[in-house]
């Protein structure tokens, strides 16, 4: 059965986010910058004050009442994750504070630990920064080398250049689940799959896919997956590492510090179990508690009916802007729903400037891939990003205020 917008209530889900009552110059707030980050619905920010106004306490450290039911939602949280993504256990979920954190951890934890003269990064050429600059660093750093698997004109990574590139120096490769510049989608299952086969493994950066479709961390197979909070509804502040089980036991503490020890001397120390052993000093708490109602919520509505509802409003965009002159579309036409364009003679942030005066809120700019809009010939592209709560309206004013922007710079 194929799912269409209609089993989506999204007049119903938009009174979930008083935000989205907001007027932006005068005008009904159309928000679709949901690449950079989401909006939140009530019930997580309700959530939030509630740990704050009665339930507010360290973790893992008081034994009293508030103690015990901070850890107990802060452990909970991590049990919500894991079973949202299909972990093969709670121990596996490590928060950080982003998904930068999280692969600034591996960069290090992994990375400098493991890594040595001549072993070579696979990255794709649609990485977005936080792939790109912690691995390059690592590279400097120990002597391996750093390839990048090409995009094809269409939009998408080379499948077959990727293959060619992988050899038994190939120690890691990362690619992103969803491109936040292209919206491309990467089979990820077969990147990790052959990266396997070469004893490598395999990162999947999904910070743009866990938010936007169903992910079952076990069936893709790869080594680990990174996402951010507040890209999926939940508080900024909070982010999530899962790993497998065996490397994280083998990689040494990221940051060391209060408890993510077990034992501690003058001289030494010895580790806290998982996922403690990742998360030292006082966590993000309150974040914790926001994620967990927000994961809630998103299955409350189901992945598949969010996955199915962006689906028919990027199809909807690209068959509206293929309308309009001088505009073009970037990335694949099958894809997440994420439309980057340009208009001719107009800059990106210009029109983000003249989208702003109707009420709508899109991204212009490099989107942490600057290397990629090198590569495309061009310095940036306006961006909208949808999630739940956009509509076929929304899509109709992003239209009208292009033809505005054209009347302007006529
Ligand atoms: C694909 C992708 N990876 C990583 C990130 C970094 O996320 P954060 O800024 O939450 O660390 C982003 C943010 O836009 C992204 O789109």
């Amino acid at each position: 059965m194929s799912l269409t917008l209609q089993q989506l209530n999204v007049e119903k889900i938009k009174q979930d986010f008083p935000i989205l009552q907001r007027k932006i110059n005068g005008k009904r707030l159309v928000y679709v910058d949901n690449a950079a980050t989401t909006q939140k619905p009530s019930s997580v920010l309700k959530a939030m004050d509630r740990y704050y106004l009665f339930f507010n306490a360290n973790v893992h450290r008081s034994p009293n009442t508030l103690g015990e039911e901070a850890t107990i939602a802060y452990e909970n949280a991590h049990k919500a994750v894991a079973q949202f993504i299909n972990a093969r256990s709670w121990q596996e979920v490590i928060f950080t504070k982003n998904t930068t954190e999280g692969m600034n951890l591996l960069a290090y934890a992994y990375g400098m630990n493991f890594l040595k003269q001549g072993d070579e990064i696979i990255l794709s050429e649609m990485e977005h920064h936080s792939s790109l600059v912690p691995w390059q660093q690592i590279a400097k750093r120990t002597g391996a080398k750093v390839k990048y698997i090409p995009l094809l004109d269409d939009g998408t990574l080379d499948m077959k250049a990727y293959q060619k590139l992988l050899s038994s120096k190939t120690k890691i490769v990362c690619v992103c689940h969803v491109s936040n510049a292209l919206g491309t989608i990467n089979d990820v299952k077969t990147i990790a799959k052959y990266a396997h086969e070469q004893q490598a493994i395999c990162i999947v950066d999904g910070a743009q896919s866990v938010p936007h479709m169903k992910i079952d961390v076990q069936d893709l197979d790869c080594d680990f997956l990174l996402f951010s909070g507040h890209k999926m509804l939940g508080p900024t502040g909070i982010g999530v590492l899962v790993g497998k089980k065996d490397l994280l036991e083998k990689m040494p503490p990221f940051l060391y510090g209060g408890d993510m020890i077990s034992e501690v001397t003058y001289q030494e120390s010895t580790w806290n179990e998982l996922p403690w052993k990742f998360e030292a000093g006082t966590p993000p708490i309150a974040e914790a508690v926001g994620l967990k109602v927000a994961i809630d919520y998103l299955q409350k509505i189901g992945m598949e009916q969010i996955h199915a509802h962006e689906q028919e409003l990027i199809h909807y965009a690209q068959e509206v802007f293929s309308t309009l002159k001088d505009v073009t579309m970037y990335g694949p036409e099958k894809k997440a729903g994420i439309l980057s364009f340009t208009v001719k003679g107009i800059h990106p942030h210009d029109l983000a400037s003249i989208l702003d005066r109707h009420g709508v809120m899109i991204r212009g700019g490099h989107h942490c891939a600057m290397p990629l809009m090198k590569k495309l010939g061009i310095t940036g592209t306006a961006r909208a990003s949808f999630y739940l709560y956009n509509t076929k309206e929304d899509i109709d004013k992003i239209k009208e205020a292009i033809l505005d922007a054209q009347r302007i710079f006529k």
